[in-house]
């Protein structure tokens, strides 16, 4: 039979009218917000976004009060919200077939693994996709590393780090314990270890260039005499993101390389956060020039739709994954996958990566040369290219944390329109938590222009909790 595979989508409803469907979308008053708030079983913050700027940075809540978005949605929106492009690819392939189940390849899948496997660096070129998200691609990860060494299921994670919600990735988790009660769930598996975080390195030194590596020291000794069972896989963040946004050194990542060679032990890079662009390459392993056994990735690839999946060398003994271990429901929609192929074109066209590392040297640049004099509030910047975080210090000697004047400063933004995140991170001796890093996080298409206002709102902000 002869078909058209070109021609354009034209849905038109069949049930309900168009304004039917419209008025259903945007149509709500107060009592449908207060029962929702007491139907849902998870907490829901108070602001109701409605739209966005095609493309941009600018989101809008339901009052078209409108906000310079600093934090990309949890990193995703890299391609700015609502791409037109992006949301096009979508809409095409939503209008053909919204969804198939996990086996049957479609054209976005196969545009997408190919276009992956051409992107990934080194020979990480065989690839596992899933349309759930990041937690989901840690475990599908996971799951190889132990295809790769039968008969052990032990992973090293690290202090600080955070690989997603499911019930193996909370165990994975090392920095949200506060309000969770799983207890012990899965920590059989998993075992803790330090992660460079040179401002406040744990060993006293100063710096990369000057420490004696003890961080790799005692994970070692962790590997080597803390068990007595062969460690499968390491997972570890390249730049940690919920724990502090901290950039490993890359000595660091060097030495995990060489510790994971010595005794086959698969190396995983969770680029969950670092991937697609953000830090103005495609992949921190690039960015590094230290290429693990496997990368993950998610968010910014979906250009807002839901997506995750695993990068794996071709060195692997087995890269094979059975229907029977990794297949799900909604793992292979194609419409999101569409929205990632649209996406990875877009990153490439608008130079977004080029985008990201100038605007990214220009932010750092204007904080440590223009703000940090005057405020000495700001303990820390760092970077690279869009994922950065601000320290924030009560005193720059004891480097006590200031997390309730870091958070009134993203309250104080938030009031004048410019939305920051808040990054946790376990600064005090004790290991409590704390959320004393500013995060700078924006859509990589942000303008010069509107990141020299998030810096004005930035100043206007700091100065009016350090005036008090
Ligand atoms: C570093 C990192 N790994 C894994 C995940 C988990 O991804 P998801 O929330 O899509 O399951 C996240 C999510 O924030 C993340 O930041």
């Amino acid at each position: 039979m002869l078909m058209d595979r070109r021609k354009k989508p034209n849905v038109v409803p069949k049930v309900m009218s168009e304004n039917e469907i419209i008025s259903l979308l945007s149509d709500i008053n107060p009592e449908e917000v207060n029962e929702a708030r007491r139907a849902s079983m998870v907490p829901l913050y108070d602001t109701i976004f409605f739209e966005g700027e095609p493309g941009g940075a600018i989101i809008r809540d339901v009052n078209g009060v409108e906000y310079l978005d600093c934090t990309s949605q949890a990193w995703t929106l890299n391609v700015g919200s609502s791409n037109p492009d992006v949301i096009y690819g979508a809409y095409v392939q939503a209008s053909r077939l919204n969804h198939v189940r996990y086996g049957y390849p479609t054209i976005p899948r196969i545009k997408l693994l190919n276009k992956l496997a051409k992107i990934a660096p080194g020979d990480l070129k065989k690839v596992c996709l899933n349309t759930q998200g990041g937690s989901y691609a840690i475990e599908a990860a996971m799951k190889l590393a132990m295809i790769n060494k039968p008969g052990s299921s032990l992973f090293v994670t690290f202090l600080r780090s955070y690989q997603g919600s499911t019930l193996a990735t909370i165990g994975a988790s090392a920095f949200i314990r506060e309000g969770i009660r799983f207890p012990g769930f899965g920590l059989d598996h998993f075992m803790k270890a330090p992660y460079p975080y040179c401002y406040r390195c744990a060993y006293g030194e100063e710096g990369p260039d000057q420490c004696n590596n003890e961080c790799l020291v005692t994970l070692e000794q962790l590997v080597d005499r803390g068990v007595n069972v062969p460690v499968t896989g390491m997972i570890v963040e390249p730049m940690q993101g919920p724990g502090g946004q901290v950039p490993a050194p890359k000595k660091f990542l060097e030495g995990l390389r060489r510790i994971c060679d010595e005794r086959k032990i698969v190396l995983i890079f969770d680029e969950a956060q670092t991937g697609f662009g953000r830090i103005g390459k495609w992949f921190a392993a690039e960015y590094y020039g230290v290429m693990p056994d496997v990368i993950c990735f998610t968010k910014a690839l979906g250009g807002g739709f839901p997506i995750g999946g695993i990068l794996a060398s071709k060195k692997l003994r087995q890269t094979f994954l059975t229907p029977g271990e990794e297949h799900s429901t909604f793992g292979s929609n194609p419409v999101s996958f569409a929205a990632a192929c649209v996406t990875l074109e877009l990153i490439e066209r608008l130079n977004l990566m080029k985008n990201a590392e100038e605007q990214g040297k220009y932010f750092t640049k204007r904080i440590k040369e223009e703000f940090m004099p005057k405020y000495p509030i700001i303990g820390d910047i760092r970077g690279p290219g869009l994922f950065i975080g601000m320290e924030m210090v009560k005193d720059r000697k004891t480097k006590e944390p200031a997390s309730a004047e870091a958070n009134t400063i993203v309250g104080e933004a938030t009031k004048r329109r410019v939305i920051f995140d808040l990054s946790m991170t376990d600064t005090t001796s004790k290991g409590e938590l704390v959320r004393n890093v500013v995060k700078f996080k924006p859509p990589l298409v942000i303008t010069r222009e509107q990141v020299d206002h998030a810096l004005d709102v930035l100043d206007e902000s700091i100065k009016a909790v350090t005036k008090k």
